[in-house]
C-alpha cells in the first residue's frame, strides 16, 4: 500500500483529476484498535467512497482470536456489506515474465484470461454453517453451498457482458455432476446465455477446470464460478503469471443511481513469511490501483499509463524476489515503487 500511495501522490501532481483519499482500519489492525475486524466507521467510509483500495488483513498475530472477529471476517464482511458480488481476477502474462512462470513459456506466453468469482454467496456464506457436538460426543463441522436464481443471474450476466468486450468466450465452472446447487447454477447460466447469442458458452466441472488451467490456460477467455471455486482457481491462475505477487483484483457491486460500489485488492494475502522484510512485490497492488483508475474513477488514460510503467520496469529488468530470474536486477518493495514512479515520468 505504501507504494500505491506514492503513485496516487504522483497522479495528483500530474493529472487534472485529484484523488481525495481517506484511511480506515480493517482486519488485524482494526482488531488491535477496536476489537472488531470491520469497525462501523470503516464500513461507512468505504460505502461513501467512489472506490476502496484494500491492503491485506491477517497474520499469525491474530491466529488465536475468536472465529467471528478473526481478520478474515472483516474482509468477508466488507464484501458482503458493500454488496460486492463480482470479483474480477485477471491473469495476464507480461511478455517479460513469460519465463518466470513455473510452467513452460509456450503454455503461458501471451495469456490474458479473466476469472470472475462470485463473491457474496456460495459455500462461504451459505447457512447453516457451524461446528456442533453431537449427543455421542463426536463433533460435526458443516457448511452449506447455496445459490438463488438472482445471485447466479447477476454474476452470469456480468460474465457475458465482460466476454462481449473481450474474446466472446465464457466458460462456466461448476460441479453439476455432484452438487444440486451447481446443477441449478448451470441451468441458470444457460438461461442468461440466450441474451448473448454472440458469446460462445462452455461448461467445465471445477476439477477439470483446474487441470485445464495448467494444461492449456490460453483456451480460456472469461471464466465464471462459485465463490470458493474461484478462490482456488484464481490462486492457481496466479502462478501462470509468474507469481501471486502479480495478480490484481476488482470487486464490484450492482450499479445503483449511476454509482457502483467497488473495492480493489491484490489477490495475494499478507504473506507472513516475508512480512516486514521489505521484499514483497508491490505490483499486484499497483495493478489493482490501475484497475481502480479504469473501472471506478474514469481515469482510463492514467490507468494505461500506469500499466505501461509496469511493463517498462519489467522490461528494464527490475524484479522483486518472487519473480527474480537470472541476469535481472533484484529490487526491494520500495525500490520497485520508485522504479514505477520513474517510469511514469517516461511513458
Ligand atoms: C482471497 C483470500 C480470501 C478469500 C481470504 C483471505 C478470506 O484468499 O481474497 O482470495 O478466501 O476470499
Ligand atoms: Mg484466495
Amino acid at each position: 500500500m505504501a507504494e500505491a500511495k506514492k503513485i496516487i501522490a504522483w497522479l495528483n501532481k500530474n493529472s487534472s483529476t485529484q484523488i481525495v483519499t481517506d484511511e480506515a482500519l480493517i482486519g488485524g489492525a482494526a482488531i488491535d484498535e477496536h476489537n472488531n475486524p470491520l469497525p462501523e466507521e470503516t464500513l461507512k467510509k468505504a460505502k461513501a467512497a467512489d472506490a476502496v483500495l484494500l491492503a491485506c488483513i491477517g497474520g499469525p498475530k491474530w491466529d488465536k482470536v475468536a472465529f467471528d472477529i478473526r481478520p478474515e471476517a472483516g474482509l468477508l464482511g466488507i464484501r458482503k456489506e458493500m454488496g460486492l458480488f463480482a470479483n474480477l481476477r485477471p491473469a495476464i502474462v507480461f511478455d517479460e515474465l513469460a519465463e518466470a512462470s513455473t510452467l513452460k513459456k509456450e503454455v503461458v506466453a501471451g495469456l490474458d484470461i479473466l476469472i470472475l468469482r462470485e463473491l457474496t454467496g456460495g459455500l462461504y456464506f451459505g447457512k447453516p454453517a457451524g461446528i456442533d457436538t453431537l449427543p455421542d460426543g463426536t463433533r460435526r463441522g458443516y457448511n452449506t453451498l447455496e445459490y438463488t436464481t438472482p445471485e447466479i443471474e447477476r454474476i452470469a450476466r456480468l460474465g457475458f457482458e465482460l466476454a462481449m468486450k473481450r474474446g466472446k468466450k465464457l466458460c462456466s465452472v461448476d460441479k453439476a455432476n455432484v452438487l444440486q446447487s451447481m446443477i441449478m447454477w448451470r441451468e441458470e447460466v444457460v438461461k442468461v446465455a440466450k441474451d448473448f447469442p454472440e458469446v460462445e458458452l462452455s461448461h467445465l466441472y471445477v476439477d477439470n477446470a483446474a487441470m485445464q488451467l495448467v494444461r492449456n490456460p490460453k483456451q480460456f477467455d472469461v471464466m465464471i464460478t462459485e465463490n470458493m471455486f474461484g478462490d482456488i482457481l484464481s490462486d492457481c491462475a496466479s502462478m501462470l503469471t509468474g507469481s501471486l505477487g502479480m495478480l490484481p483484483s476488482a470487486s464490484l457491486g450492482a450499479e445503483v443511481d449511476g454509482k457502483r460500489m467497488a473495492l480493489y485488492e491484490p489477490v495475494h494475502g499478507s504473506a507472513p513469511d516475508i512480512a516486514g522484510k521489505g521484499i514483497a512485490n508491490p505490483l499486484a497492488m499497483i495493478l489493482s490501483l490501475s484497475m481502480m483508475l479504469k473501472y471506478s474513477l474514469d481515469m482510463g488514460v492514467e490507468a494505461d499509463k500506469l500499466e505501461n510503467a509496469v511493463k517498462k520496469v519489467l522490461s528494464q529488468g527490475y524484479r522483486t524476489a518472487d519473480i527474480m530470474q537470472d541476469g535481472m536486477k533484484k529490487v526491494s518493495t520500495s525500490e520497485m515503487g520508485e522504479a514505477i514512479l520513474k517510469a511514469l515520468e517516461e511513458v
